[in-house]
């Protein structure tokens, strides 16, 4: 990994306490920073040098995956944190932080390689972009790279508003938008499980997979992001990111080389394909609730309409289901269902692969049909898969499913964070989205989001729950059901 100064924009924030500064010191525990590398924290407190690295001793302690050892590891890696008090609107604040800078890198014999993580609000990216420019902090002698966090816009426009800021700044390959999703590491598996093993790929396709299903339920509710998700909903949270990753690295064609572009060319191909929908094919295939109060993990909680910050009379939507389709020769005529939202029965991520039944006409069974075969993918909180087969059961003599079960609970594993902040200093953006991909998942959103406004219902369901009955109903009505449990 090349020496480099990791410049943290957000420093003070919540994103840099809970996964940003941990995944660093971790890295650094586990011997993967570079020897010589330096982290300027920029954000609008005033802290010394010595606060600031008191903050983040405290994130290190609350979040931090290794223990925090008072060793000589710690002091070397806290010795390496400097502070630049920053106003991202204030053009001087930019000549300031370069200032620094590059007297930093002078005193440290450092490369000017820089890395610019922005971990803040995003309505100061494009600000951001354009000011490093102007100010010269991207026209060092080494290389420059941008780490930007979701939200990547709030639609397409903005998105491509946005993109035109960076872009003026950075190249393409220069830029790396993160989605978390894609740090997890059965997401990361996805390719390995599909294209390392000779029993899935035959049978990956039409004739072979019935449907499929992705889901990410959460226990927690809004919590106290209400400014942010009043105006984004599960729709814009979930599904324009997270979801629409899984659903690429499911449905897309073996790439003709593990190389970055090479993947990313077949993840886009799969967003290409996918059917849009007018109003009237919304309101058949797309499903959105609002959570009511409810019992969650035995504690009564309030409905989404009476969490602080949020509207009482709020239409955003805290759960969406849908039913899509990847028009392509693999997969025409395959359902993919998605579904995801806040307040359900439990924390779970994960992906159901279903197989087309067997003809029926053996009667292994005298009362009932055979179950069908299931390749589950645990992504969160369980990690690893399971496939679900159908074999004799000693005692009943029925022909019923057992699981092969590889799942693990989860060790002491790197975070998604540490993989790809890892990814981001050694220069490989293949777990980042590309703006092609991320251009077209807002296409495929948008006129959702436009629907959602106009009068597609909301249905109401119980917090604890697995959402609203019409989410039921939609899979239902294509003789399935969500594999839930
Ligand atoms: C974030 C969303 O991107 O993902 C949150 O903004 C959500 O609302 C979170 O809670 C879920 O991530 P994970 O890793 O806990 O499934």
């Amino acid at each position: 990994m090349d020496d480099q100064t990791f410049i943290l924009f957000g420093a003070s924030g919540d994103l840099a306490k809970r996964k940003v500064l941990p995944a660093l010191y971790n890295l650094h525990r586990d011997g993967k920073m570079p020897r010589r590398f330096t982290v300027i924290g920029a954000s609008r407190r005033p802290y010394s040098r010595e606060a600031f690295q008191g903050l983040v001793m405290d994130a290190l302690h609350q979040y931090s995956r290794h223990p925090v050892d008072s060793d000589e590891t710690t002091a070397e890696f806290l010795d390496r944190f400097h502070y630049v008090p920053f106003d991202a609107g204030n053009a001087d604040d930019y000549t300031a932080l370069k200032g620094y800078l590059e007297d930093l890198e002078a005193r440290a014999h450092l490369p000017q390689n820089r890395l610019f993580y922005l971990a803040m609000a995003p309505d100061f990216f494009g600000t951001i972009a354009v000011q490093l420019q102007a100010s010269g902090l991207t026209s060092g002698t080494g290389w420059k790279r941008l780490v930007i966090e979701k939200p990547f816009g709030h639609d397409y426009r903005s998105a491509a508003e946005l993109n035109r800021q960076v872009s003026a700044a950075f190249d393409e390959r220069e830029v790396f938008r993160i989605d978390h999703y894609l740090g997890k590491e059965m997401v990361q598996n996805i390719e390995i499980i599909r294209f390392a093993n000779s029993i899935f790929e035959p049978l990956w396709n039409n004739r072979f997979i019935s449907n499929v299903q992705i889901t990410s339920s959460e226990v927690v509710g809004v919590e106290d992001r209400a400014a942010y998700y009043e105006k984004a909903g599960a729709l814009r949270d979930m599904v324009q990111n997270h979801m629409m990753q899984m659903l690429m690295l499911i449905a897309m064609e073996p790439p003709s080389r593990l190389n970055t572009e090479a993947i990313r060319d077949e993840k886009v191909k799969v967003l290409r394909s996918l059917r849009r929908y007018d109003e009237a094919k919304i309101a058949q295939n797309v499903v959105r609730g609002q959570y009511l109060s409810g019992r969650v993990g035995g504690q009564e909680v309030v409905g989404y309409l009476n969490e602080p910050g949020v509207a009482p009379t709020s239409t955003t939507e805290t759960f969406v289901a849908a039913k899509l389709y990847v028009d392509n020769f693999r997969w025409a005529g395959v359902p993919f269902y998605i579904r995801t939202g806040k307040r359900m029965k439990e924390k779970m991520t994960k992906i159901v692969v279903q197989f087309e039944s067997i003809p029926d006409k053996l009667f292994f069974n005298k009362d009932s049909s055979l179950a069908p075969n299931l390749l589950t993918i645990h992504v969160n909180p369980v990690q690893g898969m399971e496939l679900s087969i159908n074999v004799e059961q000693e005692e009943s003599g029925r022909v019923e499913p057992s699981e092969i079960d590889f799942t693990r609970e989860s060790r002491n594993s790197p975070e998604a964070y540490e993989r790809l902040i890892e990814d981001a200093m050694t220069d490989d953006p293949t777990f980042f989205t590309r703006w092609d991909e991320v251009s077209l998942a807002w296409k495929w959103v948008d006129p959702i989001s436009e629907a959602f406004q106009q009068h597609q219902p909301l249905y109401p369901y119980i917090a604890g729950s697995t959402g609203p009955a019409a989410a039921d109903e939609l899979i239902r009505a294509d003789g399935f059901r969500w594999w839930n449990g």
